[in-house]
């Protein structure tokens, strides 16, 4: 992590976001960058670790651990200080199932096709071939690109950003872009990225999209790229509306694929999630509001299984009036 993006970050334990967290630099590189160390807050003590140059802001560490038990085998015998040792055998103590892997990490059954989709050289690929080079697989990153002004002191958030591919488009157009994401693999990937093209603008962490840890009306721009159906969406639209200063747009794709990680109480179509984001303060883009897309998505599965989807596309601004209520979120 940069050790400057300590300045972007608050602590979650408190409902106005307003404490910044400060950084215990354990272990860092000659670039300014913190590879081992805590974030921590002085007003209730919580520390959020920093894990190969990852900061890991979440509410809820243990459960976070839980999730991914093998990647946490991994950071206790990789990590170099005697602090993070400490810090997490004491959490490993607590843990009660081991074994567990996120779909979305290294090893999960996600992590390929996302791979693949965000960082793979697509001509050579065995659809995209027999398509005759008629399909890009590309289609859906370019338009969400394309329909963003460069805004050359302003700030974005990219929230579900996976491997960064979006995030590092859009810091051609921001003066500061950051990606959050909860896969520490894919943050893994996006930082390694961030470096390969030495890019000085962007900061990646992995945090929750229904609690992301920065104070209010800090953000130009959102865009969450096919995230809705795996998050609390009411949640996730509320926290947008409080992150972003007023008259600043959202971009939200979609595929309404609720079947593809988790059923949620709450399902949406292209209809009825116009309707939800219009009841949560925004304004959506008269070129979205009576139509829907269809952009082509293509996951990658293995070499012989692909998934297509049509995925819809909604740009809508915030609206200053709309009343959030924080005790929601
Ligand atoms: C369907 S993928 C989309 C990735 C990327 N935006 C794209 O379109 O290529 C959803 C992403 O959201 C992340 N994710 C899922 N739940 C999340 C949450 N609660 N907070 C932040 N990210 C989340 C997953 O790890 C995954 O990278
Ligand atoms: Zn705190």
């Amino acid at each position: 992590m940069k050790t400057q993006f300590v300045n972007h970050l608050v602590c979650l334990n408190h409902s106005d976001k307003q404490i910044r967290l400060k950084l215990n630099n354990l272990i860092s590189d000659n670039q300014n960058e913190c590879i081992e160390g805590f974030l921590y807050c002085i007003k209730c003590d919580t520390k959020y670790p920093i894990i190969e140059g990852i900061a890991i802001v979440v509410q809820d560490m243990l459960a976070y651990i839980q999730n991914r038990t093998e990647m946490y085998g991994k950071w206790l015998l990789h990590c170099q200080s005697k602090e993070m040792k400490e810090y997490l055998t004491k959490i490993g103590k607590t843990i009660i199932v081991f074994n567990k892997s996120n779909t979305y990490e290294d090893g999960g059954i996600w992590y390929l096709p996302y791979k693949w989709f965000q960082q793979e050289h697509h001509k050579e690929d065995r659809l995209i071939k027999s398509l005759k080079g008629s399909q890009s697989a590309n289609e859906l990153y370019d338009r969400v690109i394309n329909s963003i002004n460069p805004k050359i002191d302003g700030i974005a958030l990219d929230i579900g950003c996976a491997m960064g591919k979006t995030t590092l488009q859009l810091a051609q157009k921001y003066s500061f872009v950051i990606g959050i994401d909860l896969s520490f693999s894919f943050i893994k990937e996006a930082r390694k990225s961030m470096k390969e093209y030495k890019q000085g603008n962007i900061e990646f962490c992995v945090a929750d999209a229904e609690s992301p840890p920065f104070h209010p009306m800090k953000f130009d721009l959102i865009i969450a790229i096919n995230l809705i159906e795996l998050v609390n969406t009411k949640k996730l639209l509320s926290s947008c509306h409080w992150l972003l200063k007023p008259q600043s747009d959202i971009i939200l794709t979609d595929p309404y694929d609720f079947n593809r990680e988790r059923i949620l109480d709450k399902i949406y179509d292209s209809k009825s999630f116009r309707s939800l984001i219009e009841e949560n303060g925004f304004e959506i883009n008269e070129s979205c509001l009576k139509k829907e897309a269809f952009i082509p998505w293509i996951l990658k599965i293995n070499e012989r299984i692909y998934l297509f989807y049509f995925v819809d596309f909604i740009k809508a601004k915030k609206l200053s009036k709309h009343k959030v209520n924080l005790n929601k979120y």
